[in-house]
Formats: C-alpha cells, sequence, structure tokens
C-alpha cells in the first residue's frame, strides 16, 4: 500500500480532530505505519527544497527513558522561566498545563519519540521543520496515532546533542511523542476567524 492510499482520511476529518494527545498507550506503532508518518513529514513544504532536515526516531526504552530525564528536566525549566516553581503553582483547574506536566513525568512511555531536527543553525532552517512537524501530526492522525509538538530547553540542550550524536551543526527543534491515544482525538478550541482575521489591514 502506498503511503498516500494508506492516508485515505478526508483531509477535513483529520484537520479537526487532529488534536494535542499526550497520553498514549504503550502499544507500539506497526512499523509500516511509522514509514507512511515520517514519508507525509519529509513531504513538507520547505525553504528552497533544501530539506534541512533530520529525523531521530527513538524506539530503545533505555535511550527513550535517557530522552525523558531531560525533558523533564526542560519541561520544568521552561516553566521557571515563566514564573513557575512547582506543581503547587499550576492551577487544578489549567487543562492544558497539567496534562503538560504529566506528559513531562510519562513521555518515555510512549512507543515513539520523533526528535525533529535541522540540520543548520538558526531561525530559517528550524522554520522548514514547522510543516514537516504538521505533516506528521496530521499523518499520525490519519492512522490513529496521536502526538504533541514539545521542545526542549537551553539548560538541556548540550546534553541532548551529546546524547543523540547531533553534529556542531545541526539542532533539535521539536520532540513529538507519539502514540495510540487513551483517549480519543477531538475537537479543538480556538479563538473564532472574526477575531483574527482582516482584510486588507490589520
Ligand atoms: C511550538 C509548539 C511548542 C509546544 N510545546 C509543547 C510542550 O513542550 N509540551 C506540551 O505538552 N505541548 C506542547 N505544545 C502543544 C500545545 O500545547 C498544543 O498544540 C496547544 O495547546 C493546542 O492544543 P490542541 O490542539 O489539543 O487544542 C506545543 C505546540 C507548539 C506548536
Amino acid at each position: 500500500m502506498t503511503t498516500q492510499e494508506r492516508l485515505s482520511m478526508p483531509l477535513g476529518e483529520a484537520i479537526f480532530s487532529q488534536r494535542a494527545i499526550r497520553r498514549v498507550r504503550p502499544d507500539p506503532i506497526p512499523e509500516e505505519d511509522l514509514q507512511h508518518i515520517l514519508e507525509a513529514a519529509i513531504h513538507a513544504p520547505n525553504g528552497g527544497n533544501q530539506q534541512p532536515w533530520h529525523f531521530i526516531v527513538l524506539r530503545d526504552p533505555e535511550v527513550k527513558a535517557k530522552f525523558a530525564t531531560l525533558y523533564e528536566e526542560a519541561w520544568w525549566a521552561k516553566r521557571k522561566d515563566e514564573g513557575i516553581n512547582g506543581p503547587q503553582d499550576i492551577a487544578p483547574g489549567k487543562g492544558s498545563q497539567q496534562s503538560a506536566m504529566r506528559l513531562s513525568k510519562e513521555i518515555g512511555q510512549a512507543p515513539v519519540i520523533v526528535l525533529l531536527c535541522a540540520t543548520r543553525l538558526g531561525a530559517g532552517a528550524a522554520g522548514s521543520i514547522i510543516p514537516a512537524a504538521q505533516n506528521l501530526l496530521l499523518a499520525a492522525r490519519a492512522v490513529g496515532v496521536g502526538g504533541t509538538i514539545t521542545t526542549l530547553h537551553a539548560v538541556v540542550d548540550e546534553r541532548a546533542r551529546q546524547l543523540f550524536g547531533v553534529p556542531e551543526n545541526g539542532q533539535i527543534v521539536y520532540a513529538l511523542p507519539l502514540g495510540y491515544p487513551k483517549g480519543s482525538f477531538g475537537s479543538t478550541s480556538r479563538k473564532p476567524l472574526s477575531e483574527v482575521v482582516s482584510y486588507d489591514r490589520w
């Protein structure tokens, strides 16, 4: 089966039901589907078609555990930058922050974590990773796999580079944990068009 055939879910259904999935089952993702998901990622728009990307697929439990330790430290470092010093500063009503905090502990349990890297430093190359990440998430949605975009933090950058052998000119832009959702895919809540669109000037 070709990737195009496998990703036959209607585009509207994929876009409108793809949301941040942070709780996933440990069940493995079939190799074929993983290849389809990555194939979709490398067909994304990118600057000058230079395809300045490299994907590191983490599947080995020991490697994922090492990543998870760095991720949890990075997650709290980002919160500290926002003045949040611990779980006591995250209100129970803050659903997505609670769920992101849980992910910071559980990310290593995802069957697959894809590190979306740029092969050059700087924002230009990193910008080419953004469409690839969205293609990847939509393709994952089409085969029933959930995930979410996450980032690291400067505090763990050097150790992450060492751990994964990222070359001097490369950078880890996003880490996407992937797996079959414990809950369900669903609708997202966004500001209405009337608030965020204008015509001919801001
Ligand atoms: C650039 C970027 C960085 C993100 N970083 C994180 C992260 O570190 N941890 C996390 O759990 N979610 C992260 N997210 C996911 C967002 O929280 C999520 O897309 C947003 O809350 C909307 O969620 P929804 O699509 O389920 O409505 C990130 C998303 C983007 C686009």
